[in-house]
């Protein structure tokens, strides 16, 4: 029996879902993803139905309060990296890596591109977000593709047949092209789905370069920077700033490698990042 907080085995599940929803152009040719059968394919699933069905504009709003307050921990940054690595969950030992090693591997890959630093600390940081689930919140409100709530939802979001479970698609304020906002907007007047990326752009928001912040806050918004879903929303100055989200994203997506990246050798350099852009403490 899945549970609904955390159908997931890991939270890895639903990164290599998207990794097998967008291949690597030059190594691998995209199938048909969702013909191939396998439980974790069933997890996944379950994981979005859950996703669509209770990410409504009503949830946001309320997840917004309760989270936007930052009263619930106060942490240096490298220790709250530390605190985000207590997250146990049944991923592979063997085969998986852990969260530190994801953001490293994917800032050391920025680093060797020869990208600017302040570049190098957003792939260090892009997943810091993920505490939420160290504060009980389900899967489906951690992770998954973020997508803009209060307008109608793209049948180019995975798995969109599910919408239909989710109240604000029978609710005429919100099921309209354009629902509670107006064409060209600009989606810093659109909210998201909840999740991992609006959080640490909140929490980052007066500390870094706007590109970085572009990059952490649309990160998962896969139906907009691989599909192109919400044109009809976003301004000038999005499009402008999506070539950095583009810039990123294969950085987030490609840069796993089975050998793990040696913490102790590479945190003075992290410690220095963080000390130029970032304040001693992060409250989150
Ligand atoms: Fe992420
Ligand atoms: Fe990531």
């Amino acid at each position: 029996m899945m549970s609904e907080t955390a159908p997931l085995a890991s939270l890895d599940q639903w990164e290599d879902d998207v990794l097998s929803r967008y291949p690597e152009p030059e190594h691998k040719s995209k199938e048909d993803y969702r013909n191939y059968d396998s439980p974790e394919r069933d997890t996944v699933r379950e994981f979005y139905r859950l996703n669509h069905t209770y990410q409504t504009y009503d949830f946001v709003r309320e997840k917004e309060r309760e989270f936007l307050a930052f009263d619930k921990k106060e942490l240096p940054v490298w220790g709250a990296m530390e605190f985000l690595n207590t997250l146990v969950d049944d991923s592979d030992p063997d085969t998986d890596l852990d969260q530190l090693q994801h953001l490293l591997q994917t800032a050391e890959a920025i680093r060797a591109d020869g990208h600017p630093d302040w570049f190098v600390l957003t792939g260090f940081l892009h997943d810091m977000g993920k505490v939420l689930c160290l504060f009980g919140e389900p899967q489906w409100a951690v992770v998954g593709d973020t997508f803009p709530v209060g307008c109608k939802h793209s049948d180019k979001i995975v798995y969109s047949e599910y919408f239909v479970n989710n109240p604000d698609a029978h609710d005429e304020r919100y099921n309209t092209k354009y629902g509670v906002y107006e064409p060209n907007c600009g989606l810093r007047n659109v909210h998201m789905s909840w999740g991992h990326d609006e959080y640490l752009y909140q929490i980052m928001k007066n500390y870094m370069p706007e590109p970085a912040l572009y990059m952490m806050r649309y990160h998962s918004f896969y139906s907009q920077h691989r599909e192109g879903a919400y044109d009809h929303l976003m301004d000038a100055h999005d499009h402008e700033m999506f070539k950095w989200v583009n810039k990123f994203n294969p950085y987030d997506l490609y840069s796993k490698s089975p050998k793990p990246p040696v913490v102790s050798e590479l945190k003075p350099y992290y410690e220095d990042l963080i000390a130029k852009y970032l304040p001693a403490t992060l409250r989150l």
